[in-house]
């Protein structure tokens, strides 16, 4: 057996956090200290208000936000200011809204590091999937319901992302979309072509654990109408229905029995 490098030391020049989708309360113990530890914090657009405010005033902030499909700062540009920013010694946190290991763009920017000779340790966070089944009072998995759980994106670097729609249109698939607002009829279409009932819920969480969050359920079949009144980022939960609407349905089930 080999011993393998760990990428959770103690310290090291470069710390990738993930902030969790919004709240404070979603920080880790670990991220809140690399924060308060850090000399200087890169940050993405959709690290929440709460968690940038406890960034202490003296720390320099360098924001790196992408606008979805709008201006942009390119990847290689975030590549070189981390390489360039851990060069003067300055303790670095990369701080990414989620968890920094899920759509997160962590595997370019490790490698740039270590094409650079320069160590790094990686702090996951809540990613805002898991906050969303939260905030509808659901598991994301269930016995007897699913026993496996997708995380998927609405698209890549190709354009809408292809995914295996045949196994995810059967009955009781559980998927958390990410970026699915612009792909969303095109989501619709392969599912259903592939047997996914028009009924199966999809429910839509925006700006998750903000202070502006909102809940949508919708359906396969509803789903690009009610993804036209979003404003901001969500993440799309097929395959599960708020617990307080399926309460509710229950009861009007007994109202009208
Ligand atoms: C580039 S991905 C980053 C995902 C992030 N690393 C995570 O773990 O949540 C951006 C997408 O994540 C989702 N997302 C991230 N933060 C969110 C939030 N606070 N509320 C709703 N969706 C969010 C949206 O689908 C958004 O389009």
């Amino acid at each position: 057996m080999t011993d393998l490098p760990t990428f959770v030391p103690a310290s090291a020049p470069v710390t990738f956090v993930g902030a969790g989708p919004g709240a404070a309360a979603h920080l880790t113990l670990g991220a809140f200290r690399a924060l308060q530890d850090a000399d200087v914090v890169i940050h993405d657009r959709l690290v929440g208000d709460e968690v940038m405010a406890l960034i202490p005033a003296h720390v320099r902030r360098i924001d790196v936000g992408k606008e979805g499909f709008g201006p942009s700062t390119t990847q290689s540009t975030i590549n070189a200011t981390l390489v360039a920013q851990a060069l003067t010694g300055a303790r670095v946190v990369r701080l990414k809204g989620g968890d920094c290991g899920i759509f997160g763009r962590l595997d370019e920017e490790m490698d740039a590091l270590e094409a650079a000779g320069i160590a790094f340790r990686i702090l996951p966070g809540l990613t805002s999937g898991t906050v969303a089944a939260a905030a509808i009072g659901q598991s994301l998995t269930k016995r007897g319901r699913n026993g496996s759980l997708r995380i998927v994106t609405g698209h890549d670097m190709e354009g809408f992302a292809e995914q295996d729609w045949r196994g995810m249109a059967r009955t009781g698939e559980v998927a958390a979309i990410y970026m699915g607002k612009k792909s969303s009829r095109f989501i619709q279409g392969r599912l259903m072509m592939h047997g996914a009932s028009p009924e199966t819920p999809v429910t839509i969480v925006e700006n998750v654990s903000r202070p502006d969050q909102r809940v949508m359920a919708a359906t396969l079949a509803t789903l690009p109408e009610a993804v036209a009144q979003l404003d901001g980022p969500a993440v799309l939960l097929y395959g599960l229905s708020p617990r307080r609407a399926r309460a509710a349905l229950t009861e009007l089930k007994e109202a009208s029995a």
